[in-house]
């Protein structure tokens, strides 16, 4: 039947309809295929490998790529590129640009490099000025180096056409990149969408610095003075805490803690005022490194299901430091650094009568002279059962580690703390304070008797961590019980993936 002119024009828009549609569709697939992850930008003062000077780098070296490998979003690094930094690195770095960035009144040189391992590109600031120098901080300019540092992040996405969707600073160095994101850059093409997330690894440090280097040296303008002010100064960590659009802290107790004055170092009301936006997240350990079933360090290898590995590291140990091999006796380990919030003041004041037990004691770390010079004199008197050893040694402290059988750390403040995990992954069993990420992280068979991956005491009192101590001793001579706990330690999950789904749920809040 022929169709009328009107029918014919209702095919015609039909036939019209059904392709617009598909084309539709079709957009719609493209769309789905070219769509870009979102985007997260690291920005830190350290990362390993390629620069390390604690607990910070091991986070900015691990946390982005298990982020990475969860494939949701594309993770980046931003940090200085200092003249100390690890020269097989340095000569395999990538020349992307240079430009000038704003120091205040000033235009500095600035080179972007970069490198990328493990799924993960690192960027880094270039300028030899700030950076070629011996160490990392403790400089007359350290507010300097890092405001040029802070506003090089900024300055670089518009010269690499990458504008992230979490810019994630961590620690005060960095602080002033969410400060400068908020007064200056966000009403700039490409940076209003930037969300960022501010995470203390320890409120100590918060850069503080005279009111006149407001404009002088941070190039802020007057009105944005009081975000910074605090306490009769400026404080680049309060700025963060108040422009970040999410604050963290590397675990839940210390979330809580800096609530407190006893651990905020007096940015208690400032903490609190922003309680709504904080939360705490527990780091994890690279659990590759810290396998005992690889380690080449070690002298034997073992595992959670086969510890027979673990007394051919304690014997070898104890020959290697004139400490007679002795199985049945536990060698109680310190590996820390000399300085007093690691709780050393306790150790100091219970040390000689811990010494009257059966026991072994190892002291690793360097740090305060004072604490160097009181721990080389109890291994001098005691020798044949205390020993102490003055340096950082990596090779050591995986003998350490996989050779001792109790890991003292009684820390005053822990806002997370790696050594305990690493003792645990060692089937090295903790003897910590409640405290921090020490308290987040250990489980106390002394609680219950039953479960437990270490031992827990809560007051800062050397005697309360003697007893603790003390029954940690004897436990371990109950062999089907501290191999129980052995197991539980050496099974416990710290990996970083537990983190990075955290941190992942953080972010999808912006997204
Ligand atoms: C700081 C903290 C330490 C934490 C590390 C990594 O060094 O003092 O507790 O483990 O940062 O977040």
């Amino acid at each position: 039947m022929k169709k009328t002119a009107s029918e014919e024009k209702q095919v015609k828009t039909t036939k019209e309809k059904a392709s617009a549609k598909k084309t539709v569709k079709k957009a719609e697939k493209t769309t789905v295929t070219v769509k870009r992850k979102p985007t997260v930008l690291f920005v830190a003062s350290e990362a390993n490998p390629f620069i390390a000077t604690g607990g910070l780098a091991d986070v900015i070296g691990s946390l982005p790529v298990a982020l990475a490998e969860r494939d949701k979003y594309d993770v980046r690094v931003i940090i200085p590129l200092y003249g100390t930094m690890e020269e097989g690195y340095k000569t395999h770095l990538t020349y992307l640009c240079n430009f000038n960035v704003p120091v205040a009144w000033r235009n500095q040189y600035c080179g972007l490099f970069s490198y990328k391992k493990n799924g993960v590109t690192f960027y880094f600031i270039d300028n030899e000025y700030y950076f070629k120098r011996d160490t990392l901080y403790g400089h007359y300019d350290d507010g300097e180096r890092f405001a040029f540092f802070s506003r090089a992040v900024l300055e670089c996405m518009q010269h690499l056409d990458y504008y992230p969707d979490v810019m994630h600073c961590h620690d005060w160095q960095t602080a002033l990149s969410i400060v400068y994101l908020k007064t200056i850059y966000s009403a700039r093409y490409g940076y209003d969408h930037i969300r960022a997330v501010f995470t203390i690894h320890n409120i100590e440090y918060q850069g503080k610095y005279g009111r006149e280097t407001l404009e002088d040296l941070f190039g802020l303008p007057q009105n944005v003075g009081p975000l910074l002010d605090y306490d009769g100064c400026l404080n680049l960590m309060k700025g963060a805490i108040q422009c970040a659009d999410y604050v963290t802290t590397v675990s839940r107790t210390y979330a809580e803690e800096i609530k407190d004055p006893y651990f905020s170092h007096g940015l208690q009301y400032v903490i609190n005022d922003n309680a709504a936006k904080l939360k705490g997240i527990l780091n994890g350990i690279d659990v590759d490194l810290y396998n005992p079933e690889k380690d080449k360090r070690l002298f034997a290898n073992f595992s959670a299901e086969d510890t027979s590995g673990k007394k051919v590291c304690k014997a070898e140990l104890q020959k290697m430091l004139n400490l007679p091999v002795r199985e049945d006796v536990p060698i109680i380990a310190v590996i820390s650094r000399l300085v007093s919030h690691k709780g050393l003041d306790l150790i100091k004041c219970i040390l000689e009568e811990l010494l009257s037990e059966d026991i072994q004691v190892v002291i690793l770390g360097k740090g305060e002279p004072y604490y160097e010079g009181y721990f080389n004199y109890v291994s001098d008197t005691y020798s044949g059962k205390c020993k102490t050893i003055i340096a950082y040694n990596k090779d050591l402290s995986s003998k350490i580690y996989s050779g001792a059988d109790i890991f003292l750390m009684p820390s005053k403040q822990e806002p997370c703390g790696l050594s305990q995990m690493i003792a645990c992954r060692y089937g090295t069993i903790p003897v910590v304070r409640r405290t921090g990420g020490l308290n987040d992280s250990i489980t106390p068979f002394n609680d219950s008797r039953e479960n437990g991956n270490g031992f827990a005491f809560t007051n800062y009192n050397a005697h309360e961590m003697l007893y603790v101590i003390k029954d940690a001793i004897y436990t371990y001579g109950n062999k089907p019980v501290w191999n129980k706990i052995m197991h539980t330690a050496m099974t416990t999950d710290f990996s970083w993936g537990v983190s990075a789904a955290q941190y992942e749920k953080l972010y999808d809040l912006f997204i």
